[in-house]
């Protein structure tokens, strides 16, 4: 039960991090934000996301720096979106705060269809860091849209 409570509330905590470090909502643009921690140093995470996303045909990298790795995902005609990781490094250096954010370039529906969420989860999920010791994502409707009507949960 105590257990329970503090993941809760953990996943809040992450969610209002997100919320306060992102820049005043752009509403006209589909988006997803999402946080995932691993129990593994971020230059091994860094390194698993820059290797799958050579791998995929429909990303693009772009500006890759140890903190943020840059990409564009196109999704179809028209359809670009811009994908960056952020590498934080948690204590003692053992873990990784990952946060995911991608946002649609032309598309300005906001019912994506979880476009946003699949480009970002794909990625981590191809890479082998969705079974890495650890690895917990943290996300919602509110800073993902269409999240909940995503197929590649
Ligand atoms: C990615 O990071 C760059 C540099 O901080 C920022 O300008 C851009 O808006 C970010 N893109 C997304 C999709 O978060
Ligand atoms: C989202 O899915 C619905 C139902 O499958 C489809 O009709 C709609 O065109 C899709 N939207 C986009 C923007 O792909």
């Amino acid at each position: 039960m105590a257990a329970r409570t503090l993941v809760v509330a953990c996943a809040l905590f992450l969610g209002l991090c997100i919320i306060a470090s992102s820049k005043p909502a752009d509403t006209t643009h589909a988006y997803c934000k999402i946080v995932w921690l691993l129990a593994l140093p971020c230059n091994d995470v860094h390194m698993a996301v820059v290797t799958q996303i050579k791998t995929m045909a429909s990303y693009k990298l772009g500006s890759v720096t140890p903190m943020l790795i840059q990409a564009d995902h196109t999704s179809g005609v028209r359809q670009v979106e811009h994908v960056n990781f952020t590498m934080i490094p948690t204590a003692m250096d053992q873990g990784c705060h990952v946060e995911g954010s991608s946002m649609s370039e032309f598309w300005y529906s906001l019912l994506d269809n979880g476009t946003n969420y699949c480009n970002l989860h794909s990625v981590m999920q191809g890479s082998g860091l969705t079974n890495a010791p650890g690895f917990e994502e943290f996300t919602n409707e509110w800073l993902c849209l269409g999240f909940g009507l995503s197929t590649c949960k």
